[in-house]
């Protein structure tokens, strides 16, 4: 099998990068002549745990290969993949689909065989039928297919997610696309994942259903954590209790300063947008936005708090920067959304974060960066974690002490004790767990 991958983001790097470790041919192909320069050298341009050893290898194999050419790429191919981004649309909120037909109507032009065109990046219902009026107006004669096949990597966990995913969803509307498919996924058969074939708009709607399923989870959980302050009762708890009946499930339940990432602050959007356009809104999502967005703004406000209801003068260390451990992910973090808050009420912030501070210093100007976590505290009036890398969950307490000018912590993602915490003397602020 031979495939040619569109877009060498995360999403199409690791799917492609994965496939080579299937024994498909992948053939990885970006207009940004810069990126693909970096990768044929080796470099990989994002942080991925395990990725740089798989891409190596499957360069390696000769099953991996990267080109700015689609026409070089598409040779031969059994499948080309969309893997393109479809970025926020500014203004509306709807998906942004211009790279997606780009990518349609270049496939047209360099088809050379019976060609399976899947959708990979995550794109509204309807957008696969659009893919395949693009292609069939300036290729009548064209022999092709078009499948939608949503990805559920987490970043941090992708490789992972893609080798042993609960579920592989496919929207195919031929058999002949189906078996192309199937051939490309053999190796989870095997170990019979489940697949779930369904037609274009279903699969289309299932990624963002999961997503907004995920995020409504997460909202719900934070909901519930600021009510379980205010009776007295532990959303660690709660959670666990919960979550352990079946029809609920354990996962997603982890409060704590709100959702952020490239993926459900778009998705839920971009359903939200959807669903109004259809005149069927989707009213629980729109507000998880809302909760969501009030929230990440709400976290700067607990940390004011934690500081005595000022930190004008005051200096605070944050702990992550990133929207969640294992990436240099910065998109809709909500350290975006604290740190300036803490800015503009006169704090001086000072940041560490093991991989995210190249792309933090972007966005975030302002931070005073330092080398480590301890270098962050040092002469600090309080620190707040606000990502739980695992670096951050063994900190030495006695010397978090010393550094700070008084022991004020603001954990927002629940990783210490709070009784522990107490005990050692900090004024320990957490999400959920008694005030
Ligand atoms: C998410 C989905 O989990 C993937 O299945 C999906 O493929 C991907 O979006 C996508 O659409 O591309 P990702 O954004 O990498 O993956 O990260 P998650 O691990 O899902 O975390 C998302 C956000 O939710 C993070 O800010 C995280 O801190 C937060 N979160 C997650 C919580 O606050 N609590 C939880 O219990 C879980």
């Amino acid at each position: 099998m031979r495939i040619a991958m569109i877009g060498t983001g995360y999403v199409g790097l690791v799917t492609g990068a994965c496939f080579s470790e299937f024994g498909v041919d992948v053939v990885c192909v970006d207009k940004d002549e810069e990126k693909i320069r970096r990768l044929k050298a080796g470099e990989i341009p994002i942080f991925e745990p395990g990725l740089d050893d798989l891409v190596a290898n499957n360069v390696k194999a000769g099953r991996l290969s990267f080109t700015t050419d689609l026409a070089e790429g598409m040779k031969g191919c059994d499948a080309v993949f969309i893997a393109v981004g479809t970025p926020s649309r500014r203004g509306d909120g709807h998906a942004d689909l211009s790279y997606v037909y780009a990518a349609a109507a270049e496939i047209a032009d360099n088809m050379d065989r019976y060609t399976v065109v899947v959708t990979k990046s995550t794109v509204p219902v309807g957008t696969g039928r659009e893919v395949e009026r693009i292609i069939r107006q300036r290729r009548p004669d064209g022999d092709f297919d078009v499948c939608s096949n949503p990805e559920f990597l987490r970043e941090g966990a992708a490789i992972n997610d893609f080798m042993r995913p609960d579920r592989v969803v496919i929207g195919a509307g031929s058999d002949r696309s189906r078996e192309v498919m199937r051939q490309l996924y053999r190796p989870l058969f095997l170990i019979e994942t489940p697949i779930v074939f369904t037609e274009l708009e279903t699969s289309e709607m299932i990624k963002y259903a999961a997503n907004t399923f995920l995020a409504t989870k997460i909202t719900f959980i934070n909901e519930i954590a600021d009510l379980c302050e205010r009776v007295g009762a532990d959303v660690h708890d709660v959670a666990k209790g919960i979550g352990l009946d079946g029809r609920i499930g354990r996962k997603f339940l982890h409060p704590g300063p709100g959702y952020g990432g490239s993926c459900f602050p778009k998705d839920t959007l971009a359903l939200v947008k959807t669903a109004q356009d259809y005149g069927s809104p989707l009213r629980i999502i729109e507000t998880v936005v809302d909760v969501n967005h009030r929230r990440k703004r709400a976290m700067a406000e607990r940390i004011v708090a934690a500081c005595g209801g000022s930190v004008d003068g005051k200096t605070v260390a944050l702990l992550g920067l990133t929207f969640k451990p294992n990436t240099d992910d910065m998109r809709d973090s909500p350290s975006l959304d604290i740190v300036p808050e803490l800015i503009r009420a006169g704090a001086t912030v000072r940041g560490y974060d093991p991989e995210g501070m190249d792309e933090a210093a972007k966005l975030l100007p302002d931070i005073k960066y330092c080398q480590s976590a301890y270098e962050a505290m040092d002469g600090a009036d309080a620190v707040a974690i606000v990502t739980e890398w695992n670096e951050f969950r063994a900190l030495d307490i006695n010397r978090i002490k010393t550094l700070l000018k008084a022991p004020v912590m603001i954990d927002l993602r629940n990783v210490y004790d709070p009784q522990e915490m107490r005990a050692a003397g900090f004024a320990y602020t957490c999400i959920g767990r008694g005030t």
